[in-house]
């Protein structure tokens, strides 16, 4: 359906390669949308809008994910100019700002795959645990207590309403700082498992 009403407006592969590069978290749309059709954004937003009915808005994703809290620009296409919404996976509910904070719905199946690997009674640290997914998918299926660290004040927020929203307070314990500092200081030789779920910072 949505393919068919974006041939009104693209060629058949332009739809193809836009389907593939649309996210949708809660009532928002994220969409890629490639240079050579940049002057189509509006229409491509709106057609979105109205063809998605849980959608209220659409947003174009203008540069890749980067910078030390891993987020993105957003540029208003249509509907409501709010990033903030609510998304729901494994059972959980997540407050999300999908521009302030990381966010990625298509990691649903490595966090089922990570919450299946932890044993009850564990302690896990997650040293880049941004909004909680992770941390709070693991304490939802497994008896275990989870510290969450980021260093992105906006994702350490999301993640103490997250926990609260899922009724896991004092399960998934959330600490905003440089997760460095924060095992250096606070957790060295407390925790069974350690997420460290950064690559470029894995190492350090
Ligand atoms: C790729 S995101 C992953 C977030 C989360 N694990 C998820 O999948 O939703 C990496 C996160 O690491 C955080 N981060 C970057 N450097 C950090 C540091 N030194 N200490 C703690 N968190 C850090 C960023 O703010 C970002 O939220």
């Amino acid at each position: 359906m949505l393919k068919k009403t974006l041939e009104s407006i693209l060629t058949s592969k332009e739809s193809d390669e836009l389907i593939s590069a649309f996210d949708q978290v809660g009532n928002i749309i994220i969409v890629r949308i490639p240079d050579s059709l940049l002057s189509k954004k509006k229409l491509i937003g709106e057609t979105l809008l109205e063809q998605v009915k849980s959608a209220e808005s659409v947003f174009y994703q203008s540069s890749s994910v980067e910078g030390e809290f891993r987020t993105r620009d957003l540029e208003i296409l249509a509907g409501d100019d709010k990033t903030e919404t609510e998304y729901r996976e494994s059972g959980c509910r997540f407050v999300v700002d999908v521009k302030k904070v990381f966010f990625s719905p298509r990691l649903s199946s490595e966090r089922i795959r990570i919450a299946e690997l932890v044993n009850d009674d564990e302690v896990v640290v997650n040293m880049f645990g941004g909004i909680g997914m992770f941390s709070i998918i693991a304490a939802k299926k497994k008896k275990c207590t989870v510290y969450n660290i980021d260093i992105n004040p906006a994702a350490a927020k999301l993640c103490e309403k997250n926990v609260a929203l899922n009724k896991l307070v004092g399960n998934v314990i959330t600490i905003h700082g440089d997760a460095l500092e924060v095992i250096k200081n606070q957790l060295e030789n407390k925790s069974d498992r350690t997420l460290m779920l950064l690559p470029e910072k894995s190492d350090e």
